[in-house]
C-alpha cells in the first residue's frame, strides 16, 4: 500500500508515541517489518521557539526508509512555520496530532480538541499541505472527543478536502483516553468516507486482533503503538516474516542507538522504560526492573545487559 507516493513495505505502522517512538525505536520497528514509523509528537510551537528538546527528537537514522515526523498545536501559523523550517526538510511525511487526549494538551486546544473544532482541524491541515509543498501530510485522530459526539468520519471527509493523503484513526473517544472498547463503526465509518487510505487502530497486538480490525472495518493498514514498546518483533509476525528474535542483541542495539545523539543520562534516563518492556515476562524480568529502575551510567545499564543475557 502506498501512502501518496510513498510504497510501504507493509501495511503496518508504528504510529507517533510520546517518550518511545525514539530513532533507535523506529529503526528497529523498519526492521523486523513496519511500513512507516513515526517520531514522538513534536510542539510545532517548541520547533518555532527553538526548545532544546524539539531539536533532539528530529534526529533521524539511515535505516528509516521514510522519515515521518509528528506535529502538535493549535495554531496554523506555527504549523507552517515548523513544516517550512530548514530542520524539517528531511522528513518524508508530516503527521497531524489530533487524538493527544493529555489535559495540559487538550486545555490548550492541541492535539484531540481538535476533534471538537472541525473548523481549525481544516485550517491546519490546509496550512500544513501547503507548506509541505509535495510531501504528504496525513491525520491521526480519535472516533471523537466524547461518545455523544462521534464524528471521525466528519473530520476525516474534512482532512481529505483540506488535501491530507492518509488517516490514522484510534478507535477511542477522547474520554475513554487509552482504555476501554474500540469503536470497529467509527473506523468503518472513516472509511467509507474517504477515498484515501485509512490506518485502524487500538488494541492490536497479534494475527487475531490485526484480523478483526481488518474485518471489522476494511481499513487498509494498522497503527500498533503499546504491542510495539520493547518488541518490534511484533512486525515481523504480523509480516509473516521468520526473523531472528535477537532479544539481547536489539536490547544493546537500541541503547547504543540513545547513545548516539542523547547525553549520556538522558539516554539511560529514556532506555528505562525501554528495557522493562523489553524484559517483561522473562525468567527473573522482577529483579531486572528494580536494577534498571537504580541504574544512574551507561556501565550500570551495560551490567544489567549481561545479568539479563545470564538469566534468559
Ligand atoms: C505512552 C503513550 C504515548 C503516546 N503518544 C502519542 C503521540 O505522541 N502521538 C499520538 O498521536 N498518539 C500517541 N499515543 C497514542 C498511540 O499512538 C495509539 O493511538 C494508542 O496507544 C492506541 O493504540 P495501541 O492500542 O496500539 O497502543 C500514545 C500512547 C501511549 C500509550
Amino acid at each position: 500500500m502506498k501512502i501518496a507516493k510513498y510504497e510501504l513495505n507493509s501495511p503496518f505502522i508504528l504510529p507517533a508515541i510520546a517518550g518511545f517512538s525514539d530513532m533507535p525505536m523506529r529503526e528497529l520497528c523498519y526492521r523486523y517489518g513496519a511500513g512507516v514509523c513515526f517520531t514522538e509528537m513534536i510542539s510545532a510551537k517548541g520547533l518555532v521557539y527553538g526548545s532544546d528538546n524539539s531539536g533532539l527528537m528530529l534526529v533521524t537514522g539511515e535505516k528509516e526508509k521514510i522519515k515521518a515526523i509528528q506535529l502538535f498545536g493549535s495554531d496554523p501559523s506555527f504549523f507552517e512555520r515548523a513544516i517550512t523550517d530548514e530542520r524539517l526538510k528531511k522528513f518524508d511525511i508530516i503527521d497531524i496530532n489530533m487524538g493527544c487526549p493529555v489535559p495540559k494538551i487538550v486545555k490548550n486546544g492541541e492535539g484531540s480538541a481538535l476533534m471538537n473544532n472541525p473548523q481549525l482541524a481544516y485550517n491546519i491541515i490546509k496550512t500544513s499541505v501547503e507548506a509541505a509543498q509535495g510531501r504528504p501530510v496525513t491525520v491521526k485522530m480519535r472516533a471523537g472527543f466524547s461518545l455523544d459526539n462521534i464524528n471521525a468520519s466528519i473530520i476525516a471527509e474534512l482532512a481529505e478536502k483540506a488535501g491530507a493523503s492518509s488517516l490514522i484513526v484510534h478507535g477511542r473517544v477522547r474520554e475513554q483516553y487509552y482504555g476501554g472498547d474500540i469503536l470497529f463503526s467509527a473506523i468503518r465509518d472513516v472509511k467509507n468516507s474517504v477515498g484515501i487510505p485509512v490506518f485502524g487502530n487500538g488494541n492490536v497486538h497479534d494475527i487475531k486482533t490485526a484480523s478483526d480490525m481488518f474485518e471489522k472495518t476494511r481499513c487498509d493498514g494498522i497503527a500498533i503503538a503499546r504491542a510495539a514498546i520493547g518488541n518490534p518483533f511484533i512486525f515481523a509476525e504480523l509480516t509473516g516474516q521468520t526473523l531472528e528474535k535477537d532479544i539481547s542483541r536489539t536490547i544493546k542495539e537500541h541503547f547504543e542507538g540513545l547513545l548516539s545523539y542523547l547525553p549520556e543520562q538522558v539516554a539511560v534516563n529514556n532506555f528505562k522504560k525501554h528495557f522493562i518492556s523489553y524484559v517483561k515476562g522473562y525468567k527473573g524480568s522482577k529483579n531486572i526492573k528494580n536494577l534498571i529502575t537504580a541504574s544512574c551510567s551507561k556501565e550500570d545499564v551495560a551490567n544489567i545487559i549481561s545479568k539479563f543475557e545470564l538469566l534468559k
